[in-house]
């Protein structure tokens, strides 16, 4: 038995920031954002939390479904950047959503996180722990930018998706195999300074701005770059597959240059690389599966198609998913 993904829908707030925008704040360029990430621009809620810009993808997976909220069995949200420190964004979605039967948990993996959590609700369908899964990965990284740091604001962007994993009885499609890894020394290089329980905030945190995304992009870079080529190959490779084999790589939306190293590995041509980073930037959790709902919403992606999915974040954690696609848009239509 395999866990299938049986919808699949994105949401991202409706106001667009182009990289003009910032120019006009601070000491940057159209064509420095452009050449040296791949950004155009990206979506910002400057209200409301997290599960707002969830909510709609959830409503739109159970439409798609045709399921009513209440049989939800579990719900995932993979996220840094959750309505509250407590309750989880799980809680708060079931809520909204009316998913009375379900309990859940947010997950903390950062740009990995959706990655994490696929894997997590489809080995409960595979133990037999949950019939009806919504997993989701989002971030509203616009609570967290400094708009003043050049160096991080224009990277980011807010959004999410949400997919729904269920049993199959065929081991044909869904969730083939997973490399999940980790290593806390990328800690250093890509952080939040205050608001947990180490660094509690205090009117010195605010002064500092210590609130925020702090980034050595270099020091990322050269890992992600590394990171996310490696899990990517090998994932191939000890599934047998080769370039020919692969539908889509569906990487995690950083910068265009790692994303480019990634496919030179895999020896992917470009038209089989997802990518979306030039309208909505890097939105955390939410790039692989606001990727995944695009392709399927552009009815580029069918049943039986090989994606490798591959991320790599704060942390650090990277890792890549095989997932064999298990939904016909045109059959569903
Ligand atoms: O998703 C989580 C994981 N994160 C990542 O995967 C991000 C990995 N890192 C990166 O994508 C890249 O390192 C960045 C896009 C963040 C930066 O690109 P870079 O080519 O590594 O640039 P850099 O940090 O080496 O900076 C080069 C120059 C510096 O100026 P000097 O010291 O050479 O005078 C920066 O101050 O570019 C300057 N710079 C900017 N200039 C204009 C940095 N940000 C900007 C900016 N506009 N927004």
């Amino acid at each position: 038995m395999k866990a299938i993904v049986t919808a699949i829908a994105h949401h991202v707030p409706p106001d667009v920031y182009d990289n003009n925008w910032f120019t006009k704040r601070i000491d940057t360029t159209d064509e420095w954002i452009q050449t040296r990430t791949g950004i155009k621009e990206r979506h910002f809620a400057f209200e409301g939390g997290l599960t707002d810009i969830l909510l709609p993808a959830a409503q739109e997976v159970l439409r798609q479904r045709g399921i009513t909220a209440d049989e939800i069995d579990c719900i995932i949200v993979a996220t840094v950047t959750p309505d509250r420190v407590f309750p989880s964004s799980a809680a708060i979605l079931q809520h909204k959503l009316g998913a009375k039967n379900a309990w859940g948990f947010d997950l903390s993996g950062a740009c990995s996180g959706f990655l994490y959590a696929l894997v997590t609700g489809a080995k409960m369908i595979e133990a037999g722990a949950a019939k009806k899964m919504l997993v989701l990965g989002g971030d509203k990284m616009s609570a967290i930018l400094n708009f003043d740091d050049r160096t991080t604001c224009v990277l980011f962007g807010d959004g999410g998706g949400a997919v729904l994993l269920e049993p199959s009885e065929s081991d044909d499609y869904g969730v083939v195999d997973h490399i999940l890894r980790m290593d806390g020394a990328g800690e250093v290089h890509l952080h939040q300074k205050a608001g947990g329980s180490l660094r509690p905030p205090t009117i010195e945190t605010v002064t500092n701005r210590e609130h925020f995304v702090y980034q050595e992009g270099q020091a990322v870079f050269k890992s992600a770059v590394k990171g996310m080529a490696d899990v990517s190959y090998e994932i191939m490779e000890r599934n047998h597959l080769t370039a020919d084999d692969v539908a889509w790589l569906i990487p995690h939306q950083a910068n265009l240059r790692i994303i480019d190293a990634t496919a030179e590995r895999m020896g992917l041509s470009k038209d089989k690389v997802m990518i979306n980073i030039e309208r909505f930037g890097n939105t955390t959790a939410g790039t692989i599966p606001i990727c995944l709902s695009e392709l399927y919403q552009t009815d580029r992606v069918k049943r039986g198609d090989y994606l490798v999915l591959s991320s790599f974040g704060a942390g650090y954690t990277w890792g890549s998913v095989l997932l064999r696609w298990s939904i016909d848009k045109k059959e569903k239509a």
